[in-house]
């Protein structure tokens, strides 16, 4: 591998997330940060970019720039990210790609205009080897066809967590709560297991006990999918649980359950060899390599930032298009018009706007 850097990268927003994608991009000896950018002067600088903006569209008009990492409120997702596509610029956005989904579908003609651009959603468990080698046996029919799958998840966000940053916690800001939010890594990780196409979603979200939000700290439905198989999940932002999660799938020939940090709790193959791979695969302990991001988010962040790079050097797609990340995103959108309209809702979404929303509101 060269040492030389090759790929000139920007964060975009440099709050929580911008610095896990900075860090995770240091590792990477083709890469030079060269852009910073935050609205909060302080939080671009400390990035240690060789140059800091306020203003993301000054960014995008740097001709040596490559690629854009944005790290932004979930509002402006979209359109960064189709402006810098139109600038040339390969992307990787973070997650959700958007709350509306007029905005998401012009983000994801942008890419479609650049083929020769990588345009990749951050969906960063997706890229543990465990579940890679799943989809893939899943996508190839070898576990059979998906039977059924169950999602629980929950955690706690509290009154501080939503007063660090005005966009949480609003409908505006965030377009949501823990369902699109904090819940959507472990649902994504689900469909995309379950190998099948989301066809209709019907969910209730509600605000059970924080009144300090607009969005919703409860979610529970079910997506169908085209084979006809259900994926039930309930989210919770419960007020108890620090962070845990529980998926269950099943297909004709197989059973698999992933326990908090989607670590293998529960397995059943048909053939002792595959089973053997399976868990050897589950052993890998990413995060005992201390690869940048958060334990909560996991180091395969990290994976998904190599990845990018990757793509690009390679002139190669990325492992989780903008496309791929729209499924979740879109299933999660529905539940929110499944809610608003008290029906369930197919996919895909033909009513584009953002639902209004009023939810009760929740006991302090
Ligand atoms: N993949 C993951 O596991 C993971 C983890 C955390 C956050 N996220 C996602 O990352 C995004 C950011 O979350 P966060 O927790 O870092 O939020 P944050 O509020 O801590 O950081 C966002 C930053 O963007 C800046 N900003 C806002 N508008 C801007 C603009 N127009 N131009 C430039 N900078 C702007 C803010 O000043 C802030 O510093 C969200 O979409 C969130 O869902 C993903």
């Amino acid at each position: 591998m060269s040492t030389h850097p090759v790929v000139n990268a920007a964060v975009i927003g440099c709050g929580v997330i911008g610095p896990t994608h900075a860090a995770a991009l240091s590792l990477d000896g083709r890469v030079r940060l060269r852009w910073a950018c935050d609205v909060e002067t302080d939080r671009a600088t400390a990035l240690g970019a060789e140059r800091n903006t306020t203003d993301w569209r000054t960014v995008l008009t740097d001709p040596d720039l490559h690629l854009v990492c944005v790290c932004t409120p979930h509002p402006s997702h979209a359109e960064i990210a189709a402006a810098a596509l139109a600038a040339g610029k390969h992307v990787l956005v973070e997650k959700p790609l958007g709350s509306r989904p007029e905005k998401v579908h012009a983000l994801l003609a942008a890419a479609a205009a650049r083929p020769g651009l990588v345009a990749a959603g951050v969906f960063q468990h997706r890229f543990a080897p465990l579940a890679r080698r799943l989809r893939q046996l899943a996508a190839a029919g070898d576990l059979g066809p998906v039977e059924d799958a169950e999602v629980v998840f929950r955690c706690t966000r509290d009154a501080a967590y939503y007063a660090s940053g005005a966009w949480r916690g609003t409908w505006d800001g965030e377009g949501g709560g823990v369902l699109i939010n904090q819940a959507i890594h472990t649902l994504d990780l689900a469909l995309w297991l379950a190998a099948d196409a989301p066809v209709a979603v019907a969910a209730t979200v509600e605000r059970r006990r924080m009144a300090c939000i607009q969005v919703e700290d409860h979610a529970a439905g079910e997506v169908v999918l085209r084979g006809g198989a259900r994926v039930a999940f309930t989210v919770a932002n419960d007020g108890v649980t620090r962070w845990s999660q529980d998926i269950r799938l099943r297909w004709r020939h197989a059973e698999i359950r992933l326990g908090d940090g989607h670590r293998l709790t529960g397995l059943r193959v048909a053939n002792a060899a595959l089973e053997a791979e399976l868990r050897a695969l589950a052993a890998i302990d990413l995060d005992g390599m201390r690869l940048p991001g958060k334990a909560v988010y996991g180091s395969h962040h990290a994976l998904q930032v190599a990845d990018t790079v990757d793509a690009i050097i390679a002139g190669r797609p990325p492992f989780v298009s903008v496309a791929d990340a729209w499924m979740t995103n879109q299933v999660v959108l529905a539940a929110y018009h499944a809610t608003a309209g008290g029906s369930p809702v197919g996919l895909p979404l033909v009513d584009l706007r953002q639902p209004t929303l009023t939810l009760p509101a929740g006991t302090p």
